[in-house]
């Protein structure tokens, strides 16, 4: 496994990353909570040490497998979860980066996280109404009191990047694949610039690269990919499997793809299945440090 350090941190995270998002089990096809737990194991004998969750990842599902199968290393492992997103009782989703509810939902990740500690909290999105001087002042009262090791944010464009220079953030965490890269592009020079971490998201485009996704593939209701252009829009879509069709292995160009862009600190990858860890490792093994 190769290991890259997040800039101005003692954070060395594995290349890829465990990403949690399956691990709440709704929202993702014919995923078993058995496999799951099976893949964060495989992940972590792997050598993944970087495991990446939120709060709204099946309403705490996530964070609660990965408290229960990650609870005995928890000194070797590097935990990032994240505050923002609210899902009320009802269902409906709230954006939210008011300071009483970060240390709401903090509290509640800790407690679900077997833990005393997060080493990256970040915030999941802007909510486009709090202040940015109070969010961050909460992320850096955390930080002093150590229930938090380093803060990142999420889902930032290059321009809130700049407006937001100097908060103390360490590394930003957005969408970046062979298929959708322009504005991650940007983003990351920025990063570089800046000395500042860059975690992809969605690395294999929610699965396109897999051989289970072809032209007769529809998301349901149910499925988070109903919310991604490229698995709705017909036009999209059909680039998409075309572009994929002129690839001789499509998961290793797109892992590596991402993971050799000068500036990637490490890449996220939802594994619901022990076989996909194992598989996604081994295509790391060749990359550059
Ligand atoms: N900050 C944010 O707003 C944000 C947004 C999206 C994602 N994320 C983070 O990034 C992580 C990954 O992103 P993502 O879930 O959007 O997309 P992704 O990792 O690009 O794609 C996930 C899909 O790829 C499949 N897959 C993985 N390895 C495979 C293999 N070897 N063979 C075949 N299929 C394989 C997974 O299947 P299986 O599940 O069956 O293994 C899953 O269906 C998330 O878990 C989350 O931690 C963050």
């Amino acid at each position: 496994m190769i290991y890259r350090k997040i800039p101005a941190t003692d954070m060395n995270i594995s290349v890829i990353g465990y990403g949690g998002w399956g691990a709440g089990i709704k929202g993702w096809r014919n995923v078993s909570e058995k496999k799951v737990r099976e893949a964060i194991q495989k992940a972590y004998k792997c050598g993944i040490n970087f495991f990446d969750t939120a709060p709204i990842y099946g309403n705490g599902k996530s964070e609660e497998i990965l408290g229960n199968e990650l609870s005995l290393f928890r000194e070797k492992i590097f935990i990032a979860s994240k505050c923002g997103l609210v899902q009320h009782e009802n269902g409906v989703v709230e954006h939210s980066l008011d300071p009483d509810n970060i240390l709401r939902e903090i509290e509640t990740s800790l407690n679900r996280l077997k833990t005393d500690y997060i080493d990256l909290y970040q915030i999941h999105f802007p909510d486009g109404k709090t202040a940015w001087d109070k969010v961050f002042s909460v992320m850096q009262k955390l930080q002093q009191e150590k229930i938090i090791r380093y803060f990142g944010v999420s889902n930032f464009s290059p321009e809130l990047l700049k407006e937001t220079k100097g908060a103390g953030y360490v590394c930003v965490q957005n969408r970046f694949n062979i298929l959708q890269k322009d504005e991650g592009l940007q983003v990351l020079k920025y990063c570089q610039d800046e000395n500042i971490g860059f975690i992809a998201y969605s690395p294999l485009c929610q699965g396109i690269f897999s051989k289970s996704i072809d032209n007769t593939f529809k998301p349901s209701i149910r499925d988070v990919r109903h919310l991604n252009p490229i698995f709705t829009d017909n036009k999209l879509f059909t680039k998409a499997l075309s572009e994929k069709d002129k690839m001789k292995n499509p998961l290793n160009e797109a892992l590596s793809f991402v993971i050799n862009t000068p500036g990637v600190t490490s890449c996220l990858v939802t594994m619901t299945r022990p076989e996909h860890v194992k598989e996604n490792v081994a295509l790391t093994e060749n990359y550059k440090n």
